[in-house]
């Protein structure tokens, strides 16, 4: 249920965000580039179902989405960078919004928006976050859909900090986390240490 990318490509490229130069450009293309490797394993999770195909020779048995397609869910802002790759990659998907911020004194989850599609409890959500730290966020998140009657829940982020992921597996343990990297701790301010910084803004460059 919880799976940590161990691979050089990767380790690379998270070396380039973690780096205080790198400019947000390059940021965001890397972010990109990182989120399309984990796509491998994030959608590993995919619900199909069989049904014929017709090749030029036979009939077989192909794999189709199940329908309602999954939703994609940003958790906004930063959940946008990955999402956006995520969603180059299974097109197909729909994509959700919910609107969460950290508490800059209290570091707890704030709601302030959501937009989902109508059938949101029929589909399959990846939520996706770059940054696991209290974990407050994502919980807030998983919660928010399981009490739409969501299920086949996934967690994809590029950084967990062990609090969060502690926090998480016990608020879900049913639902699997998919990070490019697992931190070492967090800073009192409730960062993720070494990290990157705020992934919001260094995505946006509003630092
Ligand atoms: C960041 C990050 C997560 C959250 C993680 O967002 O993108 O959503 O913090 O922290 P947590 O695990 O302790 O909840 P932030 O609240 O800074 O909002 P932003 O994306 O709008 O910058
Ligand atoms: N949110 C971020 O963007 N970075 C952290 O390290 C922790 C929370």
């Amino acid at each position: 249920m919880f799976t940590v990318l161990d691979h050089p490509l990767v380790g690379m490229k998270m070396t380039t965000l973690r780096d205080k130069c790198t400019p947000p450009q390059q940021f965001r293309r890397t972010l990109h580039e990182i989120a399309g490797l984990m796509s491998f394993h994030v959608f590993a999770h995919l619900r199909c179902d069989a049904h014929d195909v017709h090749t030029p020779l036979e009939t077989t048995t192909g794999q189709f989405l199940q329908s309602p397609v999954p939703c994609l869910l940003s958790i906004l802002r930063a959940g946008n960078g990955l999402v956006d790759a995520l969603s180059a990659i299974l097109p197909e998907a729909a994509i959700g919004h919910l609107g969460v911020q950290r508490d800059p004194e209290t570091h707890k989850p704030v709601y302030y928006y959501e937009k989902l599609p109508a059938d949101i409890d029929q589909r399959q959500v990846i939520i996706a976050d770059p940054m696991l730290a209290t974990g407050g966020s994502a919980i807030m998140a998983a919660d928010r859909m399981k009490k739409k009657g969501c299920n086949g829940l996934v967690f994809v982020c590029l950084i967990a900090a062990p609090e969060g992921v502690s926090a998480f597996q016990h608020a879900h343990p049913d639902i699997p986390i998919i990070t490019a990297a697992l931190d070492r701790q967090l800073d009192k301010n409730c960062y993720i240490l070494p990290g990157l910084g705020d992934a919001g803004d260094r995505i946006y460059n509003t630092v």
